[in-house]
């Protein structure tokens, strides 16, 4: 009698306590799926604030002669998190101007393209190989191109972005380390290696959107949607239809 008593008391205490422990939940407790956003935002927010300093360092840079001739630095913008990063060669007279990449009539064409794809500029980040405009918008030079290569290197390692657009040949030349044409280049992937140990990036070369201006031909018009068209697919997003 004594042992059934003792019995249903442990039993009670048992449901008790069950009970009682249920009730709790974390204050601000999240499910798996939000905590990897909040991750996602907090690594992102990090991303910003670094790149941030590295355009306060390269708007310091004297490492080559275009610090000094230079109006204003062109660091490079858009979205930290970024899954499409763009690529140009070097800034302009406009983007010199006013220290933004693609801001002159070549940044329209590429603000179209962006749009043709559906994004925002704010979805992409766009960058240059060389920070700084070159006299005369001249061809980037191998020593100005080696000396301004680690920040676009250190661009895409904070960006982490899952495809590169190299803009023309000079940009998909050096992220590749090639010297083929950007007729062969384009078209297909390629991988960006950052070194050892690194995740390569998967690469899409693609005429400049400057060079599209000059031949503003049907055919490579085509060509470089067809390119991202690719790049689309290859990211999961959808292909808009043609307006007209
Ligand atoms: N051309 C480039 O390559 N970059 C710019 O920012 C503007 C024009």
């Amino acid at each position: 009698m004594e042992d059934r008593a003792k019995i249903s008391s442990v039993i009670r205490q048992h449901l008790e306590a069950e009970e009682f422990f249920a009730g709790f939940s974390l204050r601000g407790q999240v499910d798996a799926g939000e905590f990897q956003e909040q991750e996602d935002d907090m690594a992102a927010a990090q991303r910003a604030g670094e790149l941030e300093k590295l355009a306060e360092e390269i708007g310091q840079c004297r490492k080559c002669g275009l610090g000094s001739s230079r109006t204003n630095a062109v660091p490079g913008e858009g979205n930290a998190g970024a899954r499409i990063m763009f690529v140009g060669e070097a800034p302009g007279g406009d983007e010199d101007a006013v220290g933004r990449p693609f801001v002159g009539r070549a940044g329209q064409l590429l603000d179209k393209i962006i749009a043709a794809c559906g994004l925002k500029r704010g979805d992409v980040y766009i960058g240059n190989i060389l920070k700084c405009r070159p006299p005369e918008n001249r061809d980037p030079r191998a020593d100005e191109i080696v000396a301004c290569l680690p920040y676009i290197q250190k661009q895409i390692e904070l960006i982490q972005p899952e495809i590169i657009v190299a803009l023309g040949a000079h940009a998909a030349r050096t992220l590749l380390d090639t010297t083929k044409s950007i007729g062969q280049l384009r078209g297909h992937f390629h991988e960006y290696f950052a070194g050892l140990g690194q995740v390569p990036v998967k690469l899409m070369a693609t005429y400049h959107p400057a060079f599209l201006l000059r031949s503003y031909s049907p055919e490579n018009r085509r060509r470089v949607w067809e390119d991202m068209q690719k790049v689309l697919t290859e990211l999961g997003l959808p292909i808009p239809e043609r307006q007209n």
